[in-house]
């Protein structure tokens, strides 16, 4: 078998193949020992997800924590939350403790579970019919109700927290928030990438979770320590390259962690001995022509009208007034209330985002593809 590719871009595996972060991890690990809530954000494929895998990973070797990871990007009501969570419960025990069946016998009946085995991997699979929202409810405080028995503390991290938001149940922060006070000796990190609809959740005044928690909001990877792990990387795999061609790179990609890697995971395939520019170069171009097809499908999710915009947005890079008579004159966009309507669309589609006072195309790739029509 090939020897792993170092540039992951999928999975965590291990701190080897994780970039820094170390303060982060210090400020989350610090805020949980001491008994906060904390809320990670950040533009989407930055690194939140790796971040969370990467302190589980780190407090796994030292301590006796009990460690639930659960993404409700997929759930859309109350019930499926409860499924998500309660799976991630189970599997956390099956791993934990030899006789998890009976430790778990009386949460799945106060949750009016269903267990079953997959009859292939033996996998525990849980079925809940829930025949109306009280039922929901009452599961979820028992599930809340185990945490509390346990002697041992919990880290629950909820990833995409703002989905709760679209679950139809009435007061669904309300009823969260209400079971997650109780838990005096557990503790939550809450992540997201709607920066918008995070901030109101946790800052607005009125709403139950206010300031329950404290704010991370991740950055960009400091570009000196990332070109150092990549030619780490790529150097003790005998592949030779120029770090100031990797810090080109890194730049020309707006330093994007997951395009980033992306990039680099491509350039390790190659396995050259000695990288050079032209390679880099006739990679970055291979990559826009292998996804052109999905860049011109884009043209039919959005109007005309959007689709020059984003077009214009990735000229300039990023943008800070796309109002301005300059901007519109320059790239022969409509009116200004035109433009303030298909940026709306775009932001609401995340084919647009905006950071530090600029607009900018979310896809690195696709504004690169952009850039050159
Ligand atoms: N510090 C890092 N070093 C190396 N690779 C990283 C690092 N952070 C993230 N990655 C990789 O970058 C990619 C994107 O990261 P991740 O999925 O964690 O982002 P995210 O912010 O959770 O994105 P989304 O908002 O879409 O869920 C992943 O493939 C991950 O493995
Ligand atoms: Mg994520």
């Amino acid at each position: 078998m090939k020897e792993l590719n170092p540039f992951l871009i999928t999975d965590y595996i291990s701190t080897d193949y994780f970039c820094n972060r170390k303060i982060e991890s210090e400020r989350i690990i610090s805020a949980i020992e001491n008994g906060r809530n904390i809320t990670l954000l950040s533009i989407r494929r930055l690194g939140k997800t790796g971040l969370i895998k990467h302190i589980f990973y780190k407090l796994n070797k030292k301590s006796k924590l009990r460690l639930l990871y659960i993404d409700i990007l997929p759930t859309n009501n109350l019930k499926d939350f409860i499924k998500v969570l309660s799976d991630a419960i189970i599997k956390d025990e099956q791993k934990k403790s030899g006789n998890y069946l009976r430790k778990i016998a009386k949460l799945i009946s106060g949750i009016k579970a269903n267990l079953t085995f997959d009859e292939f991997s033996g996998i525990p699979k849980l079925e809940l019919d829930y025949k109306n929202s009280y039922d929901a409810i009452n599961s979820l405080s028992q599930i809340f109700s185990y945490f509390a028995e346990q002697k041992e503390k919990y880290i629950i991290a909820i990833d995409e927290f703002q989905q709760i938001i679209s679950y139809p149940e009435k007061n669904i922060e309300a009823l969260l928030r209400t079971n997650i006070q109780h838990q005096h000796k557990d503790n939550f990190i809450f992540s997201g990438s709607n920066k918008h609809l995070l901030t109101s959740i946790f800052s607005d005044y009125g709403r139950p979770f206010y300031q329950s928690a404290d704010f991370l909001e991740l950055k960009r990877l400091d570009i000196s320590e990332y070109s150092q792990f990549i030619e780490n990387h790529l150097t003790i795999r005998k592949q030779n390259i120029d770090i100031d061609l990797i810090k080109e790179v890194i730049q020309y990609l707006d330093c994007h962690t997951f395009y980033v890697q992306y990039f680099f995971n491509r350039l390790f395939e190659l396995r050259e001995k000695n990288i050079t520019k032209e390679t880099i170069e006739y990679l970055k171009h291979n990559i826009l022509i292998e996804k052109e097809y999905i860049y011109y499908s884009y043209r039919n999710l959005v109007t005309s009208s959007q689709f020059q915009l984003l077009e214009a947005i990735a000229k300039e890079k990023s943008v800070k007034e796309t109002t301005s008579h300059e901007f519109i004159g320059k790239y022969k966009l409509k009116q200004a209330s035109s433009v303030n309507r298909s940026l709306k669309a775009l932001l609401d589609k995340e084919l647009v985002y905006f950071e530090n006072l600029e607009y900018k195309v979310y896809d690195v790739f696709f504004s690169k593809w952009l850039e050159k029509l």
